[in-house]
């Protein structure tokens, strides 16, 4: 293996893609950018040294072409529709290329039976891709990004509450990891393929946190007393029907919503905490977890619309009503419409036996002693 290989990073312009593609550059690594179109943001990752790729990740064709002359990827799949096609164009393009080794963006959730197709086919991807043993494979299997919560700081911002189904506001439900904690934990293993072959991370936050904890950290951070709300799945999905770009969710297709909603389910079922918080942010991208409240003052930094203000007081109060009088999105059509491929059986993660066995192997074993 070559000291500085290339190395190519798809989905470069997204959320894990910019903070990979800047920390590989840190490191005196050349790197390929694979993005979608060039914009500011494909400027700004050519501006710190990358190579711009343009193609599409559905395109075999594109993926042959950004692997000539590369040896290692981390592949993050885009959270599109029709998920198969793209996990196979990547794998295809990566044996045809001979890639020396791979990271992949899998999910915390990850498991054979789920209920959502989207989860499934991640699962099926990291089958996939780890075929061909001349490629060695690390695979990230993270939970609920910190992110996530950050399409709320709006309304928190101006109405002083933040609302989502996460269930009880005091159960301590996820250990939230920022984005570039994540792709810190990508960069180790790309850089350093003999520690990390055949290895499965779950980066995470320091710590659990509770919907409380989350509302008091954007509290913190905004400068006002921020509220946590919880509330029903289908005023979220009314939220992201009625509200789609405005509320910064404007790649929230229906296959979107249809998955965010399964995952609001595990999120209350306790699946992200189990066995979390993990030490391998610390231990993979060898710096300290960001603790919530530290991300959260870095996006309202950054975000002069977060200031309180009467326009923006309006703003929210319209948008709150529009949810109000949009008709929730029917998700027993989205299914029927999408054609997704449903299982007889499928499994939320705490009632699958492979799935617990994986995450948290010492508590299957004690159970198992105990019935024994
Ligand atoms: N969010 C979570 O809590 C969570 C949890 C676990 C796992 N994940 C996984 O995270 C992955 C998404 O990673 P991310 O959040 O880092 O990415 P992201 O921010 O969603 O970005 C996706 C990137 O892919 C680009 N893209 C979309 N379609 C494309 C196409 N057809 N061809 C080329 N580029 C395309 C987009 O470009 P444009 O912006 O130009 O469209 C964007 O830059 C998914 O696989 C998901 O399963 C997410």
């Amino acid at each position: 293996m070559s000291a500085r290989p290339k190395i190519l990073v798809t989905s470069a312009t997204g959320k894990t893609g910019t903070p990979t593609v800047l920390q590989l550059l840190e490191k005196g690594f050349p790197v390929r950018a694979f993005v979608r179109q060039l914009d500011r943001r494909s400027e700004a990752l050519e501006r710190a040294g990358a190579e711009i790729f343009v193609g599409n990740q559905y395109s075999i064709t594109d993926m042959r072409a950004a692997m000539v002359g590369v040896t290692r990827a981390y592949h993050c799949a885009p959270a599109a529709p029709n998920p198969l096609y793209y996990y196979a164009a990547f794998t295809a393009a990566a044996y045809e290329a001979n890639l020396e080794h791979v990271v992949t963006l899998g999910q915390w959730l990850s498991s054979a039976d789920h209920h959502s197709p989207m989860t499934r086919v991640v699962y099926m991807g990291d089958l996939l891709i780890k075929m061909r043993p001349e490629t060695t494979v690390t695979t990230i299997n993270v939970g609920w990004f910190a992110d996530n919560y950050m399409n709320g700081l709006e309304v928190a911002a101006q109405l002083g509450v933040f609302s989502m189904p996460l269930g009880d506001g005091n159960v301590k439900k996820n250990a939230a990891p920022s984005n570039e904690d994540i792709a810190s934990v990508a960069v180790g293993a790309l850089i350093d393929p003999v520690t990390h072959a055949g290895k499965t991370y779950r980066p995470t936050g320091p710590e659990l946190i509770s919907p409380n904890e989350i509302a008091a950290a954007m509290g913190k951070a905004l400068g006002r007393k921020v509220k946590y709300q919880d509330i029903s799945e289908k005023m979220m999905l009314k939220a992201f029907k009625a509200l789609g770009a405005q509320s910064g969710a404007s790649n929230y297709s229906e296959s979107g919503v249809y998955q965010i909603k399964l995952y609001a389910d595990e999120y209350r079922r306790g699946a992200f905490a189990v066995n979390a918080p993990t030490r391998d942010v610390e231990t993979v991208g060898g710096r300290k977890p960001e603790s919530f409240e530290s991300i959260v003052r870095r996006y309202v930094a950054e975000r002069e619309d977060l200031k309180p203000s009467f326009t923006g007081k309006l703003k929210a109060i319209a948008g709150f009503l529009k949810i109000l009088v949009t008709r929730a999105p029917d998700i027993a059509a989205i299914e029927v419409q999408k054609d997704f491929v449903m299982l007889k059986t499928p499994k939320f993660c705490l009632d699958d036996a492979e799935w617990r066995e994986t995450h948290e192997p010492t508590r299957v074993k004690s159970i198992a002693g105990q019935a024994g």
